[in-house]
């Protein structure tokens, strides 16, 4: 009896697993690491820069970011440029105005404008609209250990193009090992060099994916940090408040725990 039930929950379990495997879609994802991991980790300013630029110059043609406000580009746990760069930035942006009835250069109150491609789909929060890593269904073991991965998967999707080709009713599509289905009808966005840095950081496609997923982690969750530090205080407050309540319980209880047989009312 005792077997067989342990055989059908095995059985049960290995179905569901390579069930979730196969609905999970999404091709090859490497674990890279982001400085944002773990439970101290942080948005390494240096790298959402960097990712911005390569936004601005290469996504940006196609792609956009409309949830996202361009002053934030100004946050201290975000890109952090200083107040008159942010000014610059938006002046990039020509944006339609409703008020005026006509275009005018975007101000850092405006947000990022939508994308120009209409099949390419918006960025803002494509970091967390996508999962890297698929653990054993409903046991959410990856998410706990490794997080959603969608840093990891954006990067893994900008590196691994096998450089294949398929014309697929009149349309060109890329071979991809990460995308789900494994053609994607991005072309490869980034080549060695596509972009460069000022201060010489390594602009080698594997980098370069890693930096602007950084970015865009960072455009689909910018209050991360604030989120990491709350989670840490109410730690520490938790762990205070069960100490005092141990040591509550334990004065509360301490005259009738020391009780001895004298102390018992005679029947
Ligand atoms: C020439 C236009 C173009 C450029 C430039 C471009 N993309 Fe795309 N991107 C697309 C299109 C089109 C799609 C939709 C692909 C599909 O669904 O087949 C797409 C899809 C995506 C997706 C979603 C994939 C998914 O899982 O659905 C991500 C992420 C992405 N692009 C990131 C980037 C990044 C980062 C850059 C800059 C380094 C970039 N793209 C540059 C056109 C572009």
């Amino acid at each position: 009896m005792f077997r067989n039930l342990a055989l059908s929950t095995l059985t049960a379990l290995a179905l569901s697993t390579g069930g979730a495997i196969a609905a999970g879609g999404a091709g090859h994802v490497t674990d890279y690491d982001f400085s944002f991991e773990g439970p101290f980790g942080t948005y390494d300013q240096n790298q959402l820069q960097r990712g911005l630029q390569i936004y601005t110059e290469v996504c940006a043609a196609c792609h956009g970011l409309q949830f996202v406000p361009i002053r934030t580009l100004g946050d201290e746990n975000g890109p952090g440029l200083p107040e008159e760069q942010v000014r610059a930035y938006a002046e990039f942006f020509e944006i339609y105005d409703p008020a005026i009835e006509d275009w005018r250069p975007a101000t850092p109150n405006d947000h990022f404008p939508g994308s120009n491609l209409e099949t390419a789909p918006d960025l803002s929060l494509m970091a967390k609209a996508r999962a890297g890593f698929h653990g054993p269904a409903g046991l959410a073991l990856n998410p706990l250990f490794r997080g959603i991965g969608g840093a990891e998967y954006i990067a893994s999707l900008l590196v691994y193009y096998t450089g294949e080709e398929v014309e697929q009713a009149g349309t060109i599509l890329y071979e991809n090992e990460t995308f789900e289905g494994g053609l994607i009808s991005m072309a490869p966005p980034l080549w060695d060099g596509a972009v460069e840095f000022n201060d010489g950081s390594p602009n080698d496609v594997v980098s370069m994916s890693q930096d602007v997923a950084a970015f865009l982690m960072w455009t689909a969750e910018p209050k991360m940090m604030e989120r990491k530090q709350m989670g840490f205080v109410s730690v520490i407050l938790l762990t205070i408040l069960s100490v005092l309540l141990y040591l509550t319980n334990k004065r509360i209880w301490a005259p009738v725990k020391h009780r001895t047989r004298s102390d018992t009312p005679a029947e």
